[in-house]
């Protein structure tokens, strides 16, 4: 196989784009990627400063290194959820990749956030693990970057994970979710920070190729509780259709987004306020990163 731009032996045959790359031009073909998702969904502008969201993994850190490689002004929040080893190792990963492109890196303890680990959080509220834990995610990401001033945070969801999501909310018609899901999320109250996945053009194999190719070090394991979850038999659908026709999980996702995604979004508003107890954005009273800490204060007391 040849590459589609050069001529040399490829490195990588992308079926879904009818195209093979060598190394150089398939790095130079990532990047252009990411550039069109950032200028389609006006994601941000140069003189925005981008939180990225990394948890050790290829996806997160591919994004995190096209970024400054393309000269946004960034900064890498890793949130340390507590799970044992995999955090250690994770958290560990994050922090070398940071050092050596002299970057800051914002930790944010989930334990002293919400009152204990992420283990000890799901036997409090016997919700499914991931559940609480994207959550607690999505809360610190937003405070992380209002505390330090950044104007978007950044997530490495790519192509793959965004198909699953959509297909699990079709399953079951969940109507909210479908109206939240873009490659954008505009900031709708000055406490909410715009959200963006610039990796939604492209798949997980891409970005495991780039990491790859980038002599990134990531670690290769999944969470340990993300065994057997949902998501990923949903992922299993989808990459058998994949197979039997290439561009199925783009297709899914893109005419989602070109054609669907609005019929839902209208039907969606919501009022946004201000938690009573952290000052953080909720439709209640009180917002659901506080009532869960709550659960797990009283779940832990002596
Ligand atoms: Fe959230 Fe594993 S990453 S439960
Ligand atoms: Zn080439
Ligand atoms: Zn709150």
């Amino acid at each position: 196989m040849k590459c589609k731009k050069c001529g040399e032996t490829a490195a990588l045959d992308l079926r879904r784009h009818n195209a093979a790359f060598c190394s150089p031009h398939f790095i130079e073909f990532f990047r252009k990627q990411v550039r069109e998702a950032i200028r389609h969904y006006r994601m941000f502008e140069p003189d925005d400063t981008v939180m990225v969201a990394v948890s050790g993994g290829k996806d997160s850190l591919a994004l995190w290194d096209v970024l400054i490689e393309e000269g946004y002004r960034t900064c890498g929040v890793y949130l340390d959820l507590g799970i044992f080893d995999y955090s250690v190792e994770s958290r560990a990963k994050c922090e070398a990749f940071a050092a050596a492109r002299g970057q800051t890196l914002v930790i944010e303890r989930v334990a002293e956030a919400v009152g204990a680990p992420i283990p000890v959080v799901q036997k409090a509220t016997r919700r499914p693990t991931c559940s609480a834990c994207g959550l607690s995610k999505r809360y610190l990401i937003n405070r992380a970057a209002l505390t330090h001033g950044y104007t978007v945070a950044a997530t490495g969801h790519n192509l793959d994970d965004e198909a699953a999501t959509l297909f699990g909310s079709v399953m079951h018609w969940q109507t909210d979710a479908l109206s939240r899901q873009a490659p954008m999320l505009p900031s709708t109250h000055p406490k909410l920070i715009r959200r963006v996945k610039p990796l939604y053009r492209l798949s997980e194999r891409e970005t495991a190729a780039y990491a790859f190719l980038r002599g990134i070090d990531y670690i290769v394991e999944e969470c340990p509780f993300a065994r057997g979850a949902t998501s990923l038999a949903h992922k299993d659908v989808l990459n058998r259709m994949e197979e039997a026709s290439p561009g199925a999980k783009h297709n899914f996702l893109f005419g989602f987004l070109d054609k669907a995604r609005a019929a839902f979004e209208a039907a969606e508003s919501v009022t946004l306020l201000e938690c009573a107890s952290c000052g953080q954005v909720t439709t209640g009273e009180i917002c659901a990163f506080c009532k869960l800490a709550d659960q797990v204060k009283r779940h832990t007391a002596p």
